[in-house]
């Protein structure tokens, strides 16, 4: 069961008004709120029509129930983005139930705990693929008909291990969401004369149910405390920081703003002297 959707942090009605909006991610790990959940609903309250892509069925399913319970559009549907006939199946799904793509939030993303001599080659793909090619896919699909429509804006789902050593020996984590950075800009800096903006939401540490999912002997409470210790406000971000940021980058309010990596971590990166 996944908790009541808490209201969103001030009225966020109209900033999405008739847009089409493919998250992917959608669904979220365990119960409770996933950034790609929160986004969905979020954007979808902000007057989205949402595409809600998760490669289980379930997970989709939940999050069009939980914005279709709340009087908002949201198309549930199924594919794995890291590969290439699952991102054109789901392109030509949203085209052919709404006719356009206006916004693209890429937010699929894995880790796997290891330093580069543990991080076995298949590990090594899996990451990038699910991290970075997604992103490559779907990011490619959709920047013809957001040319083609006038504009368009594509956010991508990073994370501050893509700044710096956190010390998470989440080597190929880290080299796969710079790689996602690395992206934003390119895409960013080939597309600022037609209108197609391309962003980031660097995230630091967030309380999201894949943290406890990773490991399932642990205590909750004892790792919730853990990380919340790291952090320099005392606590963990959550789903809905990562939300309204991408919802600001996705909207008009961000009309002149592309190639941006914008850092939602409470300030952890800043003691690891990150520098964007
Ligand atoms: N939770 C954190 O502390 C944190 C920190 C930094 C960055 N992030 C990033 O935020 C993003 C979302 O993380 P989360 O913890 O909210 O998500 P999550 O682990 O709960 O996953 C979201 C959904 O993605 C789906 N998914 C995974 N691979 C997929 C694929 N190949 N195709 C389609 N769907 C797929 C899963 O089924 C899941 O429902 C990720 O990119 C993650 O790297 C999270």
């Amino acid at each position: 069961m996944t908790a009541p959707a808490p209201e969103a942090r001030g009225d966020v009605t109209g900033r999405l008004h008739d847009r089409v909006a493919i998250v992917t991610g959608a669904g979220s790990l365990g119960p409770g709120w996933g950034n790609g959940k929160a986004a969905s609903v979020l954007f979808a309250r902000a007057g989205a029509r949402v595409f809600a892509v998760d490669r289980r069925a379930d997970a989709a399913e939940q999050t069009a129930g939980i914005v279709r319970a709340e009087g908002g559009e949201c198309e549930p549907f199924t594919a794995d983005v890291s590969r290439p006939d699952g991102v054109a199946a789901l392109v030509e799904a949203c085209l052919r139930r709404y006719g356009r793509v206006d916004v693209l939030l890429n937010n699929v993303g894995v880790g796997v705990v290891a330093g580069i001599e543990d991080t076995e080659p298949r590990h090594w793909d899996l990451v990038h693929r699910i991290n970075l090619t997604s992103a490559y896919l779907t990011t490619r699909a959709v920047v013809p008909h957001m040319r083609e429509q006038g504009g368009g804006a594509i956010v991508n789902v990073s994370s501050v291990a893509s700044l710096g050593a956190t010390g998470d020996r989440l080597t190929a984590y880290g080299v796969s969401k710079a790689g996602l950075n690395h992206l934003t800009r390119a895409v960013a800096a080939e597309h600022a004369a037609t209108g197609v903006r391309c962003n980031a939401v660097v995230v630091g540490l967030v309380d999201t149910p894949t943290v406890y999912a990773g490991q399932p002997d642990a205590d909750p409470a004892v790792l919730r405390a853990r990380r919340a210790r790291r952090c320099p406000t005392g606590a963990m971000g959550d789903a809905w920081d990562v939300a309204h940021a991408a919802l600001f980058l996705a909207s008009e309010e961000a009309r002149y703003v592309t190639g941006a990596l914008l850092v939602v971590d409470g300030g952890l990166s800043l003691r690891f002297g990150a520098a964007v």
